[in-house]
């Protein structure tokens, strides 16, 4: 390692609006992964960063840098019955109610693809698909480099924890976290493809979600980190597309973990809330475009049963009984209407609130949540609602939480009456791909 370097000088390039070298930013994301870095100092260099911003360079040698702290897989020869397994994956930049990997997964598998998801737990109010999976009995999210190889051939799909991927990625999120250094783009841009990089999926698609339940708030904000992260995709030889899709409203009819995957085993079995089937074909569409596998088609694998087979079989595969009962919450409360008229717009950031209140989420990492917890949404925007009819349920282990659970809903939603501006109807998908670059 370069030793010409130091970190109090790093961080005043950076500060005075400078750029940060090759070398450097070498340095640094190697410094810091192998603990020769303070936090204190990352923490002030991050701040700068959040304050000043990376130019498209610096951002691409970050991600490489990350990229270079742990293993990267490579996929490129896997083969089923003699034949190549194109692989295949998403991301999704983390929203509320946001199951649909589950349903997706098995979809795309179902079509022929091979999805290795890597995949994390969840921390403030946006839900994790591990926490979300791990309410099934027995499923295990660690998997081997050869066990994960065997999972794509035989099943065509995985979902387990990104353990040794971008190892740098952990500790640098795990202090963005606690030093309000999470919503900057090239640090959101190099988190994301960092991991999903090392993964070794052969093409990635992203759905970056816009809306009061996203971590971008703006259409203009999200589409220039769809850019950035094209952009990365791109530089790593990994065709990348990006959609931009709706996350103001939850998605779906729940939110938390068991009773999200219970909604998605709703999707699998041919039903489930239209949004989340919408969402998840849409996504399916586009993986298997890039996968070469566009003349299948996705809709059908959830109306034949091939997906809900897949699912079970990806489950089962990793240790998880689906034949177990989903975890149900000790206590329930129900929000009923007041009055009648139509259910107004629901905020997703005060539902994710919600449900983290109730137990759904952690604050910090490494603390369990409650498999039961969440919230149910009785009835969507746009909805009638005659007074006193339920409009969510609250699900907990500890009734203590109804309480400041409550008060998150509270102002989240509004019944309308017939004197108010109705509910416009938003679009789920914003914006589709800005152009493959690989
Ligand atoms: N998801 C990530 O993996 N990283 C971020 O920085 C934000 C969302």
């Amino acid at each position: 390692m370069n030793q010409t370097f130091d970190a109090p000088t790093l961080i005043a390039v950076k500060r005075d609006g400078h750029r940060l070298t090759d070398g450097a930013i070498d340095w640094l994301i190697e410094s810091y992964t192998a603990g020769h870095l303070a936090d204190e100092q990352m923490s002030a260099l991050l701040m700068a960063i959040f304050l000043r911003g990376m130019d498209a360079h610096e951002t691409a040698r970050w991600t490489a840098a990350m990229i270079a702290s742990g293993e990267r897989m490579d996929f490129g020869d896997l083969r089923r019955d003699g034949r190549p397994v194109p692989t295949v994956d998403k991301h999704s930049t983390g929203g509320v109610g946001d199951k649909i990997t589950l349903p997706l997964v098995a979809v795309v598998a179902a079509c022929g693809a091979a999805v290795p998801q890597a995949s994390g737990r969840g921390l403030g109010h946006t839900g994790g698909t591990l926490d979300k999976l791990e309410s099934i009995a027995g499923f295990d999210a660690a998997l081997s480099t050869a066990r994960l190889r065997e999972q794509l051939t035989d099943v065509g799909a995985a979902i387990f924890a990104a353990g040794a991927l971008a190892p740098a990625d952990a500790k640098l999120y795990a202090l963005r976290d606690i030093t309000a250094t999470v919503e900057s783009l090239p640090l959101i841009a190099s988190s994301v493809m960092s991991k999903k990089l090392a993964e070794g999926a052969a093409a990635l698609v992203l759905d970056v979600k816009v809306g009061s339940g996203a971590f971008m708030k703006s259409p203009a904000q999200a589409r220039e980190l769809a850019d950035m992260m094209v952009e990365l995709g791109a530089a790593h030889g990994v065709p990348t597309r990006a959609l931009l899709t709706d996350m103001n409203t939850p998605l779906g009819a729940t939110v938390g973990n068991a009773i999200e995957v219970a909604e998605a085993l709703e999707v699998l079995a041919g039903g489930g809330p239209a949004d989340v089937v919408e969402l998840t074909l849409t996504l399916a569409a586009e993986m298997l475009a890039l996968a070469g596998l566009d003349r299948r088609d996705p809709a059908a694998t959830l109306a034949d049963g091939t997906a809900m087979d897949r699912f079970t079989a990806m489950i089962t595969a990793q240790g998880g009984d689906l034949a177990v009962p989903l975890p149900v919450a000790a206590c329930s409360e129900t929000v009923t209407a007041p009055g009648g008229g139509t259910m107004g717009e629901i905020d997703a950031m005060a539902v994710g609130m919600t449900a983290w209140r109730l137990g759904a989420g952690r604050a910090r990492p490494g603390e369990g949540v409650q498999a039961g917890a969440g919230v149910r949404i009785h009835r969507r925007p746009g909805d009638p609602v005659r007074a006193g009819e339920a409009l969510f349920t609250l699900y907990t282990d500890t009734p203590e939480r109804f309480g400041p659970a409550c008060a998150e809903l509270d102002g989240g939603y509004r019944i309308l009456g017939a004197a108010d501006t109705p509910v416009v109807p938003r679009p789920l998908i914003i914006a589709g791909d800005p152009g493959m670059k690989a």
